[in-house]
């Protein structure tokens, strides 16, 4: 399944933005340019939020805190996705408490949602459900059953696939298609919640926090990566650029090395397998010089051994790698070793770090990676020379040619 179409009418600096990925241009890899704040990252983290976060109620807060400036009835935005013929329309509008079209479904729907997250505090709360737990939440699912009936007719009636409340019951987004057959839209909706990735330098994680939050974090840094690494664990698809290169790469040796011990269970003489040993000599080739990677003892991070002479290495420390290498390097290990594939990649400043023979490389190298569409936004010029000029999408205001103006 990939994105064919995105449209966002209005939302923040992003103003009648329609862009088209064609499935006919190969590879897969699309680069999404403007000037600086013309919306790049605002569509990708947009895009990510809305089909990430609104299924998931752990993940809801995030898609929360990013419309939480959202205050009446709008579209938010209209996706087509191609999934071998077919092609399935999404649209995410928000309307407020009083639109008269979902008045009905609202009416049902605002005291299940307020029901569902009783159980869900009760749930999250307590990690043993004693009888008196489970009492509770028997009482509060008998006040959500008669309201159910409802809610699905007007669902089906008007081709909802999910609601989400935002903003404290003020805002409520709907999911809705047009597309004949219900289900497998619904199904598409659900393939996406899980097949699209976000990657991003830390900065940007800090537009999926709350305004409050924001506000007493400024010049805390303790707190504001403690807020990210949260972030990243609540929101798994995501990936972080620089210190936390890292851990995509120990990740991939921990996989290797509990591969290698399957193997020797597996095996009647209790050999172990190879998997770790072909990993570092994987890592080895991709950086196609003198450094060699491997784990370090207690597997919490990685040691780098520099060839200085025929028989002599010196250790260095996994940050001792250049920011391109290590940037480059723990891409490749999050993408292959997780086995990300026919998924969505959305990859944020790309190029930053990265020498302009590696950023015209990025682009084959990804579509090897995995068989994945990737929307990069970005402002490089050699990127987009490894393309071609249809792949290249812009957001409006066009960039400038400076000669045209001449
Ligand atoms: N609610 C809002 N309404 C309108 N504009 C907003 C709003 N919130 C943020 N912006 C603007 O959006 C811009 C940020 O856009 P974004 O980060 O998506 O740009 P970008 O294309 O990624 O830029 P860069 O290339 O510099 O990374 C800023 O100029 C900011 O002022
Ligand atoms: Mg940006």
């Amino acid at each position: 399944m990939k994105l064919l179409k995105v449209s966002v009418p209005n939302f923040r600096n992003l103003k009648n933005v329609e862009l088209t990925f064609e499935p006919s241009l190969k590879p897969a890899v699309f680069p999404i340019g403007s000037e600086n704040g013309g919306g790049k990252s605002t569509l990708l983290q947009l895009i990510f939020v809305l089909l990430t976060c609104s299924l998931d109620d752990d993940k809801n807060v995030y898609l929360n805190n990013f419309l939480s400036l959202v205050k009446d009835n709008s579209l938010i935005a209209k996706f087509e996705v191609i999934d071998q013929d077919k092609i399935i329309d999404l649209t995410f509008h928000c309307i407020t408490e009083n639109n008269n079209e979902y008045r009905e479904l609202i009416k049902a729907i605002k005291p299940y949602l307020k029901y569902k997250n009783e159980i869900r505090k009760i749930t999250k709360e307590t990690s043993y459900l004693g009888s008196e737990e489970k009492q509770e939440i028997r009482k509060i699912k008998e006040k959500m059953t008669p309201l159910e009936p409802k809610i699905l007719e007007q669902k089906e009636r008007k081709k909802i696939l999910h609601i989400n409340s935002l903003n404290d019951h003020k805002i409520y987004m709907i999911t809705k298609t047009n597309f004949e057959d219900f289900e497998i839209a619904d199904e598409a909706l659900n393939f996406l919640n899980k097949h699209i990735y976000l990657v991003t330098p830390p900065a940007q994680i800090f537009l999926f926090l709350d305004r409050s939050i924001k506000k007493m974090m400024n010049a805390d840094f303790a707190k504001y990566y403690n807020k990210i690494s949260d972030i990243i664990k609540n929101i798994s698809n995501i990936y972080i650029y620089n210190k936390l290169s890292t851990i995509g790469i120990v990740n991939s040796f921990k996989q290797a090395r509990d591969q290698d011990f399957k193997t020797a269970i597996n095996n009647n003489n209790l050999d172990y397998g190879t998997s770790l040993k072909e990993l570092a000599e994987d890592f080895h080739n991709f950086l196609g010089n003198d450094k060699y990677i491997f784990p370090s003892s207690d597997m919490t991070s990685i040691v780098v051994h520099r060839k200085i002479s025929e028989n002599e290495f010196i250790e260095l420390e996994p940050e001792e790698l250049s920011h391109g290498e290590l940037k480059r390097l723990g891409l490749y290990a999050w993408i292959k070793y997780n086995n990300i594939n026919d998924s969505i990649i959305l990859i944020d400043e790309i190029e930053n770090g990265l020498h302009p023979d590696w950023q015209y490389n990025i682009v084959n190298e990804l579509a090897s990676w995995g068989d994945n569409q990737y929307l990069l936004a970005t402002h490089s010029f050699y990127l987009c020379e490894a393309l071609t000029p249809g792949h290249v999408k812009i957001i409006k205001p066009k960039l400038s040619n400076p000669m045209s103006e001449k």
